[in-house]
C-alpha cells in the first residue's frame, strides 16, 4: 500500500508542532524532514536540535532527508535526535556501502537519494545494502515545484532492478508530489510519496493525504 510522507518544509515554521499534529491525525504514515546544508543545496532549514525537539511531540516515523555535502559527519547526530530512517544522497560521498552501513550499525534505516539528472547505475553495486532509494522529481533545495516527468521511466526501471534481483528496497518518490502526479509515480512502482505543498497547502489535509493514496 503507498505510504504518503508529508514534508515539514511547506509547514508553518511558527507552529511546528502543531503541524506534525495536524498531519499524524490526518493519516500520515512518515514525516518527512529536509535537512538542507547552504552547500549541496542553495538553501538552509533545521539541524538535528529541531528534530530532536520535534521527537518529542510525535510518534510518527521520522525519515530524514540529508541535503548536505558531509552526511558522515552528521549522522549521530540525526540518530541520537530520533531519526527512523536516514538518507543520504549518492552524489555527495565516494564511500557510499561505508556510510550506508554506518547508519544501519545505529539500528536506523538506510536511504540513498539520487537527484534527477544521477543515473540509476550509481546504486547499482549498493542496491542490496539499502532498506530504501529515494527518487527526486524535482532539482532538491525547494518545496513547492514542478514535477519533472522523466523520473517516471526512471522509476520503473529501479522497480524492474529491485525484482529482478529479488530484493525488498521500498521506493520512495520526492518533488511536485500532488494529486495530478501521484497516480502515475504509483503505477511506475513508487510506495512512498513525499508531499510538501500539496498536503500542507490544502485546506483539508486528511482529504489531500487521501487523494494522493488515490
Ligand atoms: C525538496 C525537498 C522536498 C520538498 C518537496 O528539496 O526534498 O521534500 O519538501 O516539496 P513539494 O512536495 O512541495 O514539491
Ligand atoms: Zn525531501
Amino acid at each position: 500500500m503507498v505510504k504518503i510522507a508529508p514534508s515539514l518544509l511547506a509547514a508553518d515554521f511558527t507552529r511546528l508542532a502543531e503541524e506534525i499534529k495536524k498531519v499524524e491525525q490526518a493519516g500520515a504514515d512518515l514525516l518527512h524532514l529536509d535537512i538542507m546544508d547552504g552547500h549541496f543545496v542553495p538553501n538552509l532549514t533545521f539541524g538535528a536540535p529541531v528534530v530532536a525537539a520535534l521527537r518529542q511531540v510525535s510518534k510518527l516515523p521520522f525519515d530524514v532527508h540529508l541535503m548536505v555535502t558531509n552526511p558522515q559527519e552528521h549522522i549521530n547526530a540525526f540518530v541520537k535526535a530520533g531519526a527512523d530512517w536516514i538518507t543520504v544522497h549518492a552524489e555527495t560521498h565516494p564511500h557510499l556501502h561505508r556510510l550506508l552501513q554506518t547508519i544501519k550499525d545505529h539500528g536506523v534505516r538506510a536511504g540513498i537519494a539520487l537527484n534527477p539528472s544521477t543515473p540509476l547505475a550509481t546504486i547499482e553495486e549498493v542496491l542490496p545494502d539499502v532498506d530504501m532509494v529515494l527518487l527526486m522529481s524535482v532539482n532538491p533545495g525547494f518545496g513547492g515545484q514542478q514535477f519533472i516527468s522523466n523520473v517516471l521511466d526512471k522509476i520503473r526501471r529501479l522497480r524492474q532492478m529491485i525484482t529482478e534481483r529479488n530484493l525488498s528496497v521500498t521506493i520512495e518518490v520526492d518533488g511536485g508530489i500532488n494529486a495530478e502526479t501521484a497516480p502515475a509515480v504509483v503505477a511506475a512502482g513508487a510506495t512512498v510519496l513525499v508531499a510538501g505543498s500539496a498536503v500542507y497547502g490544502a485546506p483539508d489535509v486528511a482529504k489531500a493525504i487521501a487523494s494522493l493514496r488515490g
